[in-house]
């Protein structure tokens, strides 16, 4: 075979994504990209805020000598010390550039903090419904993942279920808030219940489990809604984020991992995940991105945008007797599949032209996504096809 055995294992389980990918380009060229109404991607369709396209012109109408040379592997100091003032304004500690490592992205800050903490063989829980590539990063450094559920009708921590789950070998949870893919947003005392629990399994056996917070939708809450930050709730917790959603930037892959200051450990902790993200091939953030991001911390696309689509599809998709969540953040929905087989019903709405990604491919079957961060005209026009699709499976309409 000439790719590795594992590889081709990974390909052959996540072959229905190929299918449907497939099926997606088919429908298109069949009967046009305007009659398809795509809801597979987590790709923003809004435009990156207006002061992102002044710095980038102001840069390059006046160019900085030597900024596109190597430099510190961590990122530049000026961009760490914006992101950490906006971060210590968050969490109310004191977090200095020292803390900040600029990635590339948020998959590049998970992958630098999973190889900077993982020894061979150590667990890491990860909580369904999840972003599927989790899976992937934590194979990719040697650990293992333990699924766990959140709690099955609001899709909260279940705290008890990541007690039980906690073993010798437990080395870090990864959490999603506002989460993809239900769109969640876990409140400041559940966080809280969970920084009990792990400073609890510290003082009993001197184990550290670290919480990994991924948090690129961080920025996109509504109805005001607060996210709170990780770093006063939970002791051994890292940030890990981008700006790929909040700056709608996720080409440009540029996002940053955060070590909370608190943590006794914390300069040990830097000093590896800045050797993991040289080692790792990354090098550093694209230079470009880190100096433009700095001026842009206070910045975000466009939220109310968001939280309009959110309410139109909540309430024609409930109306027409769809089951979910209502999303506090982010730009999914997580409705409950109207027919057991989560596969089965995203393939029939292929059929009405709906493209959409099974529960499966989350870890939860039963469900499935909708990414609503698509023109708000293809939402609309999408609404008589939802309508059908709703009667076949036997909902209102
Ligand atoms: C929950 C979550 N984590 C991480 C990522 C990866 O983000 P990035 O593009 O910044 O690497 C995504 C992207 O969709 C995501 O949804």
């Amino acid at each position: 075979m000439a790719i590795a055995m594992k590889i081709a294992g990974h390909i052959a389980k996540s072959s229905w994504i190929r299918r449907m990918f497939e099926e997606g380009e088919r429908l298109r060229r069949e009967f046009g990209a305007g009659n398809v109404h795509d809801f597979t991607l987590g790709n923003p369709d809004v435009e990156p805020p207006e002061a992102f396209q002044r710095e980038l012109l102001a840069l390059a109408r006046d160019p900085l000598p030597g900024m596109h040379r190597y430099m510190n592997n961590a990122g530049y100091v000026e961009t760490r010390a914006a992101v950490a003032a906006k971060l210590s304004k968050d969490s109310g500690l004191a977090v200095g550039p020292e803390h900040v490592i600029m990635t590339c992205g948020a998959g590049g800050a998970l992958n630098v903090v999973l190889k900077t903490i993982l020894n061979p063989g150590e667990e890491v829980i990860i909580l369904a419904p999840y972003f599927v590539e989790y899976r992937f990063y934590i194979d990719n450094h040697g650990g293992v993942p333990v699924e766990v559920w959140t709690d099955h009708e609001t899709f909260q921590l279940d705290i008890d279920a990541i007690e039980k789950a906690l073993t010798p070998k437990t080395r870090a949870i990864i959490i999603c808030s506002p989460n993809n893919p239900t769109g969640v947003i876990y409140p400041e005392e559940s966080l809280r219940q969970l920084g009990e629990l792990l400073k609890d399994v510290r003082a009993r056996n001197g184990r550290r489990v670290y919480v990994i917070s991924d948090e690129p939708y961080a920025r996109i809450a509504y109805d005001g809604k607060h996210v709170p930050n990780i770093f006063p709730l939970v002791e051994s917790s890292v940030i890990v984020t981008s700006h790929s959603k909040d700056l709608a930037l996720p080409g440009e892959r540029i996002g940053y991992l955060a070590a909370n200051p608190a943590m006794d450990t914390v300069m040990q902790f830097m000093e590896g995940a800045v050797f993991s993200n040289r080692v790792l091939g990354f090098v550093n953030a694209p230079a470009l991105m880190q100096r433009l991001v700095a001026k842009l911390q206070d910045e975000s696309v466009d939220i109310a945008e968001y939280q309009a689509k959110r309410d139109l599809l909540v309430r024609e998709l409930g109306a027409m007797g769809f089951g979910m969540v209502r999303p506090d953040g982010a730009f999914y929905l997580f409705p409950k599949s109207p027919l057991a087989d989560d596969v089965e019903f995203v393939t029939l709405a292929q059929k009405h032209h709906i493209l959409l990604v099974p529960g499966a491919g989350f870890g939860a079957p039963g469900f499935f996504r909708i990414a609503y961060c698509v023109n708000k005209g293809i939402i609309e026009r999408s609404l008589p096809a939802w309508s059908a699709l709703a009667k076949e499976v036997g909902l209102k309409g």
